[in-house]
């Protein structure tokens, strides 16, 4: 399934963060000073004793996407993250959440944003381990006072929303490491927050359950179409889930982009060696390898016209539309000549049986199996039936070879 389906660019702007910096350390003025140059997060620590994790890093989360912080492991995500809710103290920069600076936020404020605006859910699942699945899921919802039977009526909600009915009055530790990571989710859930911070909280499970728990996330996400804040490790997760994805290398954001960008444009040798492995076809949409076709076929138009107009081209097929755009098939010269031959006056009687479609979001791979089972181009149709275009059989498998050679480290 495809995220980006519902994921509409809206240009709303929920997270905005600008020239943050974080310093771990005692000599914070001895980095920032600009007299002073160091080559590098090593030289520093050597100098100052201090760690730079952050170096001015900007940013913008929009409204209703996930955007993926990725990074290897010391590259500053988590610090990154915990900045924005101040559970990390910022040395410099701003952090605007929904426009309001977090930086200017007194403590009963950040409690307010904790508990209202934004959730967190871990790596480490944080259940209390006494308290059943219902309780865990109930809990922020009982510090912020919510009566007992409200708010066990809501976590249930949420327990199903994730899949976990029935397992209610389990405790924690009778469940498995997916199923206690849906319970965070439940529980970051459960406040209806208006966004969710989550750092690496698939990191800890094995390959098959993670994929799961993405997709899960997925589906969650389309009916809950929260603001996501996304940290992983993980390229192909990055890819999956994020609508735009920021990478990072030694506390700098070196390129955001949409997956197809980072993926098709890598910024520098860096984030091309993350990209190396990764396969464009699992991340390129039909929307990007889509063609226009020389000619089209109308529906009002009779099949001696069509011939026509196919014989001249010296084509054997072409697709047909009706008015305003709309799809209406696939006809080819050989299926023509019959009808004209049977006396037929319309195309509309030619059209192929059981056309394969795909729409502009269908990724490249999943379009593998629909081209070994036609010998026409895919036709490209939007969600009201419009034509956009067509896919050749050789294009898609071009993106294979793309592969390969990107596999190979071309
Ligand atoms: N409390 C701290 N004091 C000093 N240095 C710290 C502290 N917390 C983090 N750091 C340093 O900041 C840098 C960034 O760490 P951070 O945990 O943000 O990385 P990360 O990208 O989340 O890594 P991982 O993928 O392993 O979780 C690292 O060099 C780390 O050693
Ligand atoms: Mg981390």
């Amino acid at each position: 399934m495809a995220i980006n389906n519902i994921y509409l660019q809206n240009e709303e702007i929920s997270i905005e963060v600008n020239n943050l910096w974080k310093i771990f350390g005692d000599n914070v003025e001895k980095v920032l000073d600009s007299d002073t140059q160091f080559d590098g997060k090593t030289d520093i620590l050597e100098k100052t004793g201090c760690v730079l994790a952050i170096k001015d890093v900007s940013f913008q989360v929009h409204r209703g996407e996930i955007f993926v912080l990725m990074g290897l492991s010391g590259s500053g995500k988590s610090t990154l993250v915990r900045c924005i809710l101040r559970l990390i103290e910022p040395t410099a920069g701003k952090i605007l959440i929904n426009g309001e600076n977090v930086c200017d936020c007194t403590a009963q404020q950040l409690t307010e944003l904790r508990r209202h605006t934004i959730s967190m859910v871990f790596q480490y699942f944080g259940l209390l381990p006494h308290r059943n699945i219902l309780q865990n899921v109930a809990y922020g919802l009982k510090i912020r006072g919510m009566a007992k039977s409200k708010r066990e009526a809501k976590a249930q909600e949420m327990i199903e929303l994730v899949g976990l009915k029935g397992w209610e009055s389990y405790l924690p530790s009778a469940l498995s490491g997916g199923m206690q990571q849906r319970v965070g989710i439940a529980r970051a859930l459960s406040t209806d927050p208006e966004m969710l911070i989550m750092d690496e909280p698939f990191s800890g499970l094995d390959p098959l359950i993670r994929r799961q728990m993405q997709d899960e996330l997925l589906d969650i996400q389309e009916k809950v179409h929260k603001t996501i804040l996304f940290v992983t490790h993980d390229l192909h997760e990055a890819l999956k889930l994020g609508n735009r994805i920021a990478i990072m290398k030694d506390g700098e954001i070196i390129q955001i982009g949409d997956p197809e960008e980072v993926i098709t444009a890598p910024s520098d040798g860096y984030v091309r060696e993350f990209v190396q492995d990764a396969s464009p076809a699992k991340v390129l949409t039909a929307k990007r390898i889509m063609e226009q076709p020389n000619v089209l076929l109308y529906e009002w138009q009779g099949p001696k016209t069509a011939i026509h107009i196919l014989e001249s081209t010296e084509l054997d097929n072409a697709f047909v539309l009706g008015r305003g755009s709309k799809f209406r098939g696939l006809v080819t010269v050989e299926r023509l000549l019959e009808i004209i031959k049977g006396g037929g006056k319309s195309i509309m009687n030619a059209l192929e049986p059981d056309l394969l479609r795909c729409t502009s979001d269908t990724i490249v791979e999943d379009l593998f199996p629909l081209a070994v089972s036609t010998r026409h181009p895919i036709p490209v149709v939007d969600d009201d039936g419009k034509f956009l275009g067509e896919i050749h059989t050789s294009t898609i498998l071009g993106s294979m070879i793309q592969d390969k050679e990107t596999e190979l480290g071309d």
